[in-house]
């Protein structure tokens, strides 16, 4: 079902809400659940808690990729608005598009940028972003999106000219490299000639680096972690005591990708009556809630080229313990 809201500068088309929803995260757990090692889908840490999580995730000492990306975007923003001039942004997982400011506040902005397009799981989040941005930009359109993109990239509104589309914050490492490469496929679809992606991709670094920003002193990660089961509690009615699982974070330097986990501290039973199911859980057995993939500039090109993406450029932001790189792709 999808439901739309207009106003004279904004819109808001919603995906997700009525019981499309709830019926995905029901088949997506049960899925998850049942498979060996367990597992559950990243997209649902994102309720109204979640989300606030993860802001002050970014905001964390030791969370460097939210810095580094936007160190990167302040050094080229000016520079790459000139020279691509697009009338549209489209921002997939945009979140509260704090750094997208950066693109948006570019000089050259108000005399070609027309539209603004958040697409994101979250409406809490698509809703305040999008209000906060038609208050800062008088000259955009804002056309919000509440959907998941890895099924409803077909809704993004008809192009209106030249399209930018942003995929920001290292969230294509969330995916695997099977789903990578269907959604950048699916993300070619939204891109005419002429037009432009621009990825933010972590890169690969020190090991100890890499897993303090997802394990910190303050228990910020641990909280967003353990957030994803009281989301399961609260729409499916499962009995999970987030606190008896432990938040475990470690890079896997093989498949060069940080997994989150969520370990069991003693055996036990869940139930989840939504889905008539009992879950068991041995001592110390764990649950995979994510992966963060990191990447090296090769790595990062034929991971667009996976999706018949041709890399025009990569933007490296070089501190060792802060790599991080922004890949401007196109259609070959
Ligand atoms: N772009 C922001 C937020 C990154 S966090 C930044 O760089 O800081 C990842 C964002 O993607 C969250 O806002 C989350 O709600 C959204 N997200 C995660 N999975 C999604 C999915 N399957 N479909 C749409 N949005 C998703
Ligand atoms: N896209 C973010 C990343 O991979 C998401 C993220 C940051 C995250 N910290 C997390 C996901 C902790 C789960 C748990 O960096």
């Amino acid at each position: 079902m999808t439901h739309t809201t207009t106003g004279s500068r904004f819109t808001l088309d919603d995906h997700l809400d009525g019981t499309d929803f709830g019926a995905t995260l029901a088949e997506d757990v049960h899925r998850g659940l049942t498979f060996s090692p367990k597992q559950l889908p990243p997209k649902y840490f994102y309720d109204a808690n979640g989300s606030a999580l993860f802001e002050r995730i970014t905001e964390l000492p030791e969370y460097y990729p939210t810095r580094a990306e936007r160190a990167l975007l302040e050094r080229i923003a000016a520079g790459l608005m000139a020279q691509l001039c697009p009338a549209e942004i489209v921002e997939l997982g945009s979140g509260s598009a704090s750094k997208t400011r950066v693109l948006l506040s570019a000089p050259s902005a108000p005399e070609h940028l027309r539209r603004y397009v958040p697409f994101d799981v979250s409406p809490t989040i698509i809703r305040d972003s999008s209000l906060a941005l038609l208050a800062q930009f008088p000259f955009l359109q804002v056309h919000g999106v509440v959907g998941d993109f890895e099924r409803h990239l077909d809704q993004v509104p008809p192009s209106q000219g030249g399209r930018l589309v942003l995929f920001l914050g290292g969230t294509i490492g969330n995916l695997s490299p099977e789903e990578r490469t269907r959604f950048l496929r699916d993300v070619s679809g939204l891109l005419e000639p002429g037009d432009h992606l621009l990825v933010g991709m972590d890169m690969v670094k020190e090991q100890s680096v890499i897993e303090a920003a997802y394990d910190d002193a303050a228990g910020v990660t641990a909280a967003f972690n353990r957030n994803v089961l009281r989301v399961l509690n609260r729409e499916l009615g499962a009995t999970f005591d987030p606190e008896a699982f432990e938040h475990r974070a470690f890079f896997n330097r093989e498949a060069s990708r940080i997994e989150m986990h969520l370990v069991a501290r003693v055996a036990q039973t869940v139930l989840i009556p939504a889905l008539d199911m009992t879950v068991h859980l041995a001592a110390g057995e764990s649950i995979w809630t994510e992966s963060s993939y990191k990447f090296t500039p090769d790595s990062a090109r034929a991971a667009l080229a996976a999706a018949g993406l041709r890399l025009d450029e990569l933007f490296v932001h070089e501190p060792a313990d802060e790599r991080f790189c922004l890949a401007l792709a196109r259609l070959p």
